[in-house]
């Protein structure tokens, strides 16, 4: 460890690793396993995360990771698999990172059976798997409607056992240091302390999760502000596809806590406010169970022709979504946990009651450019950055394309941390030397935090926060317009001006989450423009990305994938190809 006294009133302190791990949701925590397991423990790895670890959002996963477990017996395929997702992606997937997912997605599944996931088992003791929407064969394992908890805590358990592995929790990273198109460090605030130190080391895995809380209606927690992916954009490295944001269709009304899809996956039913079962409308033979995309423009269209509720305290429209005919002990069994959230946020009871739902943000299909072994690419040439990893959610590895099917990204966490773990045990038998770090660097690095403190503006953050949410919730939602899109891009670069005159009203230096808040209101102002730039451009609906005024997917002009990146004067946008290899892209009709 080096100290550095850089003329403030205190020293900031460099600490060295082989690996720092960004993030501590699935993604995070299964490449630090693989990682130390494939160097056989050599490797030193610092865990970094803003929150406690077991507080990543990855435990609030409800319904259950993909893979084809047995193929016999349900004539399910890794091909059908493939053919589900890609469809599903409306085409915009890479078909050779679609084909990556699906066959190591079984490896993953019994990977978590070996480290203690209580799976639900049949009388057989076989893996159960439940319907999901988009796929054609039940092919999701599942412990209840509470399957990120137990992933989690058996990931946790495994690295807590591992000596090479720090977790530095509640330390949130706010620079990433690049030099000469190799991964440096990071600059890291102790929430705990106020001090701020550098990590400095030869790789990096960022594993953040994604923005689902650039809108205020999501079904994420408040911690899901996308600090990885702006991170990467911040240091002048592109993301890729951030128009596709996914809504997830059965948001509870009014405080959008997630209603796992696993409860249509069981049977459940949405019914409009004639009692009808309205998907047959727009999906006859999926009906429920069609992708999300299908679903939540289906409950908007529903709502928009007077088919709708609306919750008389929040003023939210919203459909039903109805369990009653799948019993107690279904519910009791399998879905536990939903049944007492609506219970206790709003005092309804599924086995009894229907449940008031709608379209909620829930996850970021675009994210960090990688190539398909995950790692963070630095320009439009597909050069990747030395040392610099992003998987799960943050990294657009594209596999999900523009709509990803329930239950995918488990899998996605999951295949991707064993890859990179992999890869970067591999990475440092070659690449064994440190960069230095300047003094220059460093005292520039620690004025940062001092002087976004030492601010005496006159704008309340939390205004910013709140009317950027506005924005995003009314403009950039189910259903986009050219007209409301523009408008959204100028409110952002209004409040990004306005963020330059904000104050920290907390000039503690413990656990100040004010200081943390601004932070990342910083990150979702960056990203909100990224997501209304990319969507402003692309002129056709695909996917989650819904314009009236171009109804059509559109593959003669826009079967690609959207490159955004920062520029001296402000953004630069370029277009790369989609990867095809078996499957040509065909009207999608379920
Ligand atoms: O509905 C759900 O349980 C969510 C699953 C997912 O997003 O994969």
């Amino acid at each position: 460890m080096f100290i550095f006294n850089i003329g403030y009133s205190f020293y900031m302190e460099i600490l060295d690793f082989d690996l720092i791990i960004l993030g501590s949701g699935i993604a995070g925590l299964t490449a630090a396993i693989h990682a130390t397991n494939a160097s056989k423990g050599q490797i030193k790895i610092a865990i970094v995360t803003k929150l406690h670890a077991m507080r990543s959002h990855s435990v609030s996963a409800e319904g259950g990771i993909s893979g084809v477990l047995y193929p016999d017996e349900t004539h399910d395929s890794t091909e059908l698999h493939a053919y589900d997702t890609i469809k599903g992606s409306d085409y915009l997937a890479d078909q050779d990172a679609v084909e990556l997912l699906v066959k190591n997605a079984p490896t993953e599944v019994r990977f978590f059976d070996h480290i203690g996931v209580s799976w639900n088992r049949d009388d057989k003791s076989k893996i159960q798997q439940r319907a999901f929407g988009g796929m054609s064969i039940p092919r999701t394992a599942f412990a209840a409607d509470k399957t990120g908890f137990f992933m989690m805590r058996a990931l946790y358990d495994e690295v807590s056992n591992m000596k090479n592995i720090s977790i530095f929790h509640e330390h949130f990273a706010y620079n990433l240091l690049i030099d000469k198109n190799k991964f440096v460090g990071l600059s890291v605030l102790d929430l705990a302390t106020g001090s701020s130190s550098i990590f400095k080391a030869k790789t990096a895995i960022v594993a953040t999760g994604g923005a689902s809380r650039l809108y205020s209606f999501t079904t994420t927690a408040h911690s899901t502000t996308g600090d990885g992916i702006a991170l990467v954009y911040k240091a002048g490295l592109p993301l890729k596809d951030m128009e596709f944001v996914q809504f997830h269709p059965t948001a509870l009304v009014p405080n959008g806590i997630l209603i796992t899809e696993a409860a249509r996956g069981e049977g459940g039913y949405l019914l409009n406010s004639k009692g009808e079962r309205f998907m047959e409308k727009y999906a006859k033979s999926k009906m429920e169970l069609a992708p999300r995309d299908i679903v939540s423009r289906a409950i908007i269209t529903e709502m928009k022709a007077g088919n709708g509720f609306k919750h008389e305290e929040s003023g939210l429209g919203y459909v039903n979504l109805d369990l009653r005919h799948l019993g107690e002990k279904t519910i009791n069994e399998r879905l536990p946990m939903i049944k007492e959230i609506a219970q206790k946020s709003i005092d309804l009871d599924p086995i009894k009651d229907l449940l008031p739902i709608r379209p909620a943000a829930h996850f970021t299909m675009g994210g960090i450019n990688t190539d398909i072994f995950g790692r963070v690419l630095s320009d439009e040439n597909k050069t990747p950055v030395n040392g610099l990893w992003a998987i799960g959610e943050c990294g657009c590895v594209s596999v999900h394309g523009s709509n990803r099917l329930g239950s995918n990204s488990l899998s996605q966490c999951s295949v991707w941390g064993r890859l990179a773990g992999n890869a970067v045990a591999k990475y440092l038998e070659l690449n064994k030397s440190f960069i230095n770090i300047s003094k220059d660097v460093v005292s520039s690095e620690e004025r940062t935090i001092v002087e976004l403190l030492d601010r005496k503006g006159n704008t309340n953050p939390y205004f910013i926060k709140s009317e950027l949410q506005k924005t995003m919730d009314e403009n950039l939602y189910v259903y986009r317009n050219k007209e409301d899109m523009l408008k959204a891009r100028r409110h952002i670069a209004d409040l990004k001006n306005a963020f330059k005159d904000i104050y920290i009203q907390d000039k503690g230096k413990v656990f100040n989450t004010n200081l943390r808040d601004v932070l990342e209101i910083e990150n979702l102002l960056e990203l909100a423009e990224a997501v209304t730039i990319c969507a402003i451009n692309r002129k056709e609906s695909r996917g989650a990305h819904a314009v009236v005024e171009y109804p059509n997917r559109d593959d003669t002009n826009w079967l690609k994938h959207t490159v955004i990146y920062k520029t001296n004067n402000g953004t630069g946008i370029s277009y790369s190809p989609v990867k095809i290899t078996s499957w040509k892209p065909e009207p999608r009709v379920y």
